[in-house]
């Protein structure tokens, strides 16, 4: 079988992106470009792929981990100078080499799939993919024969005026024989306008060598846009965007007005669930079918079940049983499990809590490192005072407790099952189960005390 392995070029400074950050790790749908590539590459069956870093490499090591291959390119003098670098990585025995660009996140795997399969099917040495666009701006051109065979690529900065009007452009994506494509980088030379080594020149060299060089044009044009700098950034991101809406619409969620949702790439989201503008799904969010999301609701690395309706909310690390309402305008933090039914109201926070089937945080709470049994009611203006100024502690409160309106829990505290507390109370001592708890002043009435304040101010009787 012939064996392949995918060169992934990210060494490059992205000077165009203005940035602190390596190129290849700014994000869309909420992934770093260089991830995207890599679950194309893995998809269309390269199993295994070398990363060629350089500069930033370090913080790209620690993004991607062990599952590639490092290739360092201390100086990036271009991109053929990459390829040459991963050379001690791909070993005689493989066949095809796949190259692509660690700033083009929106190929597809079935696309590369294609590449391969065509290069291999006919035999070429190198097989480049190609696309047309309306704007071949900062793009290598094309350059074929008169027969329609390619002769080689031209960057913009080497292009003549008559080059510079063909709108074929050079994706960065290649597939070449591996003898082949080492023998043409060994005679390149950095004879251009840039002073660089570029991959590129590998064709013209091989065709001059009267070798097989093949070109695959891509259906979607849109699948080849390379990130140099911000604009194009956005130009990714609305793409990606429109995929993961449409990919999500056709599996049956419904979205009100899909232009203003946002959606991170591994989201899922179950059937016959309404999203509401303006809604954001990031991270590692599942959310369940039936359920209305939104409007205006952030998760993040959430868990929702079925049928939950959150509304105006912001929701961490958090999981949601079935049947929950969030919301309007409240604020779940990392640590927060609500069991089925529960219903979280306006301006309450949840933080690091689990609160039981059926309970009910209805408005204007905090609740922090709680236990919060079944069938419970937190009224109003609840607090858990969990933090004493340095340490953090837990209140456990049973199942079908009623907590009265403006309490404040001083924890540690356990409140038992069945218990009540006033309305107004400062908890700050254990309450068995079935007790009352009022930690509060009596109240005092002075009957005619109008009276007798305008009396004494030599005012009406009133
Ligand atoms: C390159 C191609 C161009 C193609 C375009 C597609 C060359 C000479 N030009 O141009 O024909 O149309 O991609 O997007 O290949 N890199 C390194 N080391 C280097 C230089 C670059 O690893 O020394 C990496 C970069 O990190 C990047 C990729 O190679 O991921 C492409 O480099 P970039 O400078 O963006 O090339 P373009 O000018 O876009
Ligand atoms: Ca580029």
């Amino acid at each position: 079988m012939n064996k392949r392995t995918a060169i992934v070029l990210a060494a490059g400074k992205g000077t165009r992106m203005k940035s602190h950050q390596p190129k290849v790790l700014h994000t869309i749908a909420g992934e770093p470009l260089i991830a995207h590539v890599l679950a194309a590459v893995t998809a269309c069956g390269v199993e295994r792929s070398v990363v060629v870093i350089g500069h930033g490499g370090e913080a790209v090591q620690v993004y991607l981990g062990d599952q590639v291959d490092w290739a360092w390119q201390r100086e990036q003098l271009g991109t053929g100078h990459a390829v040459m670098a991963a050379r001690p990585q791909i070993p005689a025995g493989v066949g095809t080499v796949l190259v692509v660009c660690g700033d083009t996140p929106l190929l597809t795997g079935e696309t590369l799939a294609r590449l391969v399969a065509g290069h291999e099917a006919g035999g070429a040495l190198a097989t480049v993919l190609t696309a047309l666009v309306d704007d071949p701006t900062g793009y290598g051109r094309v350059i074929r024969d008169q027969a329609g065979k390619v002769i080689g690529i031209v960057e913009e900065k080497d292009a003549t005026p008559a080059q510079k009007q063909v709108r074929e452009i050079n994706a960065g994506t290649y597939c070449f024989n591996r003898e082949a494509l080492f023998a043409a980088l060994a005679k390149i030379k950095p004879a251009n306008v840039q002073g660089e080594y570029y991959l590129t020149d590998v064709l013209a060299i091989l065709r001059r060598e009267d070798a097989l060089v093949a070109a695959q044009v891509v259906t979607d044009s849109r699948e080849v846009l390379g990130i140099n700098d911000r604009r194009q950034l956005a130009v990714a991101e609305a793409v990606m965007q429109e995929r993961l809406r449409a990919k999500w619409l056709l599996a049956g969620v419904t979205m009100v007005d899909p232009t203003t949702v946002w959606l991170h790439r591994q989201v899922k989201i179950g059937a016959d669930t309404v999203v509401y503008p303006q809604t954001i799904l990031e991270g590692e969010t599942i959310i369940g079918s039936g359920c209305v999301i939104g409007p205006a609701t952030r998760f993040v690395d959430s868990q929702i079940g079925d049928q939950v309706v959150v509304q105006n909310a912001v929701v961490l690390s958090s999981r949601i049983g079935d049947r929950c309402t969030v919301g309007p305008f409240a604020y779940l933090r990392p640590g927060t499990v609500l069991a089925a039914e529960v219903k979280v109201g306006d301006f309450a926070e949840i933080k690091n809590s689990v609160v039981g089937k059926g309970s009910k945080v209805p408005h204007l709470a905090y609740v922090g490192d709680a236990t919060i049994g079944a069938g419970v009611n937190i009224g109003c203006g609840t607090i858990t005072c969990n933090y004493d100024g340095e340490k953090k502690h837990p209140t456990v409160i049973g199942d079908g407790v009623f907590v009265g309106s403006n309490t404040n829990l001083v924890a540690p505290v356990t409140v038992g099952d069945k218990a009540f507390i006033g309305a107004g109370s400062t908890i700050t001592k254990d309450v068995p189960a079935g007790a009352l708890a009022v930690e509060r002043a009596q109240q005092i009435i002075k009957e005619g005390y109008r009276k007798r304040l305008n009396q004494k101010k030599g005012g009406q009787d009133g």
